[in-house]
């Protein structure tokens, strides 16, 4: 069977890349830009720090501050008619996956007509936006910079449609992350380990996608907890960065499945992080994948630090590699469910949603999902953690 790999989106890593901002969107004809980002980026310096990169390069600027966590449709709309009204000729996010998101998503209004949600589609419809986007996390873990999904939560029902573009150049600078408190770190580094975990489980699998996925998986396995007690760590910064930044890559290809629905489903009950959302119900649907891709899961689960003699039969391979990863969990300070408050038949409840949104994901999974089979994916993520 033939298998497509992707080239999308350019990508300048390194300490100090930010600095290089201006002269980017320079290089790509931006006059004007439309700067996105939120209060976390402004309180911690990088606000400024992008302002003074534009301005040296003799670059002008419109700043939408009004980012929050998960950014709801009317804050895309607000941003894009700001945008318009101001006449830029680019935009810039700066921040973490909802400000990359919402950038993606509001630049689309430029040549699109308003309101966003109309451009919400399973399967993808893809759009191009007819100025430069460049997009700059502040955290390892969305990969936002280099996918072409922008996930949006609906204000009239609290769901996750998405939108579908690409950026023009990511500028990943890992010197950005170190004022992300441990819980932050956490949380977003697990998102990461959990695109490289359902990329390589995935339906639409590639060999470049597993290359990546799985280096993703072995760095943040040895550096996440490094940069969970040390966000000054120079080296454990770096490497999840890198990490973050190429499970984004290896994601963007094959798609991630199950365990986004199922995570989306969390969130829309619980409000709770979305990395921490993915983490939670990761071990248990590798335990379920096993069943059908274990030579897949199996990589997983040595990259994640398990040990395997390969006398392994499928639900060995499964519970071996679902230990490795509740270990990392443990180890970065990741909550039960019930820890976290939540009730179990509340929690259970949450596959009435996970089967409800987003079909093309469920149908990435290596296995059919059912109310049945994902239900008991939350139970027993309920009950073994
Ligand atoms: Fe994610």
């Amino acid at each position: 069977m033939a298998v497509v790999y992707n080239q999308l989106v350019p990508v300048l890593f390194g300490n100090g890349a930010l600095d290089l901002l201006g002269e980017k969107v320079k290089e790509l004809g931006g006059t004007k830009a439309m700067l996105v980002y939120d209060g976390g980026v402004k309180a911690a310096g990088i606000a400024p720090r992008a302002e003074a990169s534009l301005r040296n390069a003799g670059v002008d600027f419109v700043v939408f501050d009004k980012v929050q966590s998960d950014p709801a449709d009317y804050l895309v709309n607000e941003c894009g008619a700001l945008a318009v009204e101001a006449k830029v000729d680019c935009f810039i996010g700066v921040g973490g996956g909802s400000s990359l998101d919402c950038t993606k998503a509001a630049s689309l209004l430029m040549n699109h007509p308003a309101p966003i949600e109309q451009y919400f589609t399973a399967p993808p419809s893809f759009l191009e936006c007819c100025v430069p986007v460049v997009l700059c996390p502040t955290a390892a873990g969305t990969g936002s910079e280099v996918t072409q999904v922008a996930v949006i939560t609906s204000s009239v029902d609290h769901s996750k449609p998405s939108v579908f573009m690409r950026s023009s150049l990511a500028i990943v600078d890992p010197e950005l992350t170190y004022t992300v408190p441990p819980r932050v770190t956490a949380n977003t580094g697990l998102d990461a380990f959990t695109h490289a975990a359902e990329a390589i489980t995935a339906k639409g699998r590639n060999p470049r996608s597993e290359l990546l996925a799985k280096t993703a998986i072995e760095k943040i396995t040895k550096y996440l907890p490094q940069a969970y007690d040390d966000g000054k760590n120079v080296e454990a910064r770096y490497e999840m960065a890198l990490a973050a930044n190429w499970a984004g890559i290896a994601f963007q290809d094959t798609d991630c499945h199950l365990g986004h629905c199922m995570a989306d489903g969390i969130s829309a009950k619980y409000h709770t992080p979305h990395g921490y959302n993915c983490i939670v119900v990761d071990p248990e649907l590798m335990v379920e994948c096993a069943k059908f891709v274990p030579d897949k899961v199996k990589i997983v689960g040595a990259a994640a630090g398990a040990r395997f003699d390969g006398t392994e039969d499928a639900a060995a391979i499964g519970k071996k590699t679902a230990d490795a990863i509740r270990a990392l969990m443990r180890r970065v300070g990741i909550r039960s469910p019930k820890e976290s408050g939540m009730a179990r038949e509340d929690f259970i409840e949450c596959a009435k949603m996970a089967m409800e949104i987003d079909y093309g994901l469920r149908l990435n999974c290596p296995f059919e999902p059912t109310l049945e089979n994902v239900s008991e994916i939350y139970a027993r993520s309920y009950d073994n953690y």
